[in-house]
């Protein structure tokens, strides 16, 4: 494709520090780039138990293992979600519960969750879709009413902000991507952010490998054994070199994205104005990443045939997501509650157009003359 839909961020600067991680070989025990990684979200996004894993899908496997998700819980969720929400709990035997979805940001809809709530209900997984906060408000005020834990999917929302706060600061934990697709990158990894202190301690020990290692290091414990379930979720020093440098670069990174996000939505208003598309329209108190841009279209007939007009034009427009409900596994781990008003339709609508960090400015008003020349 003459213009992909995503390219991974590279500032130029990662080198320096993926070659200083060659050259010192610290890999293990003292690993300098995961601490400055995790120090960097400390002081920078007030997350003082922020870790870093091998991806956001670990991040929400080591979720359900924090909260002790067991067969037959229930976990809240949109089901305009990814697969990853989804499978962290269905791999601990829990019960997905779908609610419905807002549909200009395609964030869960609040009012729709109390009805969703049985007396095996755990938790909440909410989800900042294209970096846009939820309505953390009502929603924590129904999690404290019922006395259920909050998981912040915040994968697609490095950097952005609801209010003063930054997304990542909502949950109970809080999960992140550093994958190829996302604004700030390693190539694949992972953050969570445990909020709540009381599940700090069984975290560790899920954390690595199920064991009590982190005591053990620490000179806490005097054996390092196998304690709970676990696997090996941290990530590794390479990639954390990688990270420290896009971190140090955030503001640049997000900065651009921003730009061009900005750029789209005013080069595409005119057919907003005509009602040919829906452009996103993020709530005022919410300092977005522009993470993605995506349109709407009339129908999921229209996106086809658009999506087949651009690919012709060597244009790259993804959709997603298959909303989990009617995915082939769905039905079987989970269960609708309430009506699909907005999911299912708005879904197929939604068409995501390339967005990333050195895409140039001629390239996206190639894409956006594209699109002019569609609905001429
Ligand atoms: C909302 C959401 N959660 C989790 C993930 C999984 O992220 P990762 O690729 O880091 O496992 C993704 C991936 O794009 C996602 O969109």
């Amino acid at each position: 494709m003459k213009i992909p839909f995503f390219k991974t961020a590279i500032t130029g600067e990662e080198q320096k520090y993926i070659s200083q991680t060659l050259a010192d070989g610290k890999f293990f025990a003292e690993r300098p780039f995961i601490a400055k990684c995790e120090t960097w979200f400390a002081k920078n996004h007030g997350l003082s138990n922020f870790f870093l894993t091998k991806s956001c899908t670990h991040s929400l496997e080591l979720a359900a293992l924090a909260l002790d998700i067991k067969t037959g819980d229930e976990v809240i969720m949109p089901s305009f979600a990814f697969v990853a929400c989804a499978n962290a709990f269905a791999l601990r035997g829990a019960i997905c519960v779908f609610v419905d979805v807002h549909p200009d940001g395609m964030a869960i809809d609040e009012t729709k969750i109390e009805a969703a709530i049985t007396n095996k209900t755990k938790a909440i997984l909410t989800l900042n879709y294209a970096g846009v906060a939820c309505n953390y408000e009502a929603i924590k005020r129904i999690a404290d009413k019922h006395q259920l834990y909050i998981i912040e999917d915040n994968a697609h929302g490095v950097g952005a902000k609801q209010g003063d706060k930054f997304l990542g600061n909502f949950g109970d934990v809080s999960t992140f991507s550093f994958d190829h697709l996302k604004n700030i990158s390693c190539g694949q990894g992972g953050g969570i952010a445990i909020k709540n202190e009381k599940l700090l301690e069984n975290f560790f020990v899920h954390y690595e490998f199920g064991t009590n290692r982190r005591n053990f290091f620490k000179g806490k414990a005097d054996r390092y054994e196998w304690k709970n379930l676990g696997s090996n979720f941290p990530l590794s020093e390479l990639n954390a070199a990688m990270l420290f440098s896009q971190l140090e670069n955030i503001e640049k990174i997000n900065g651009r994205f921003v730009e061009l996000w900005n750029l789209y939505h005013e080069k595409l208003d005119n057919l907003q104005t005509q009602g040919k598309i829906t452009l996103p329209n993020p709530p005022i108190e919410s300092i977005h990443n522009a993470h993605c841009f995506f349109i709407k279209t009339k129908d999921e007939e229209e996106r086809n045939a658009l999506v087949k007009f651009l690919t012709g034009k060597e244009i790259s427009a993804q959709f997603h997501y298959t909303p989990l409900h009617s995915s082939e596994f769905g039905l079987k781990a989970g269960k609708f509650s309430g009506e699909d008003v907005f999911t299912t339709s708005e879904s197929k609508r939604l068409l995501r157009l390339p967005l990333y960090y050195n895409m140039s400015i001629t390239e996206l008003e190639e894409v956006v003359s594209a699109l002019l020349s569609f609905y001429k």
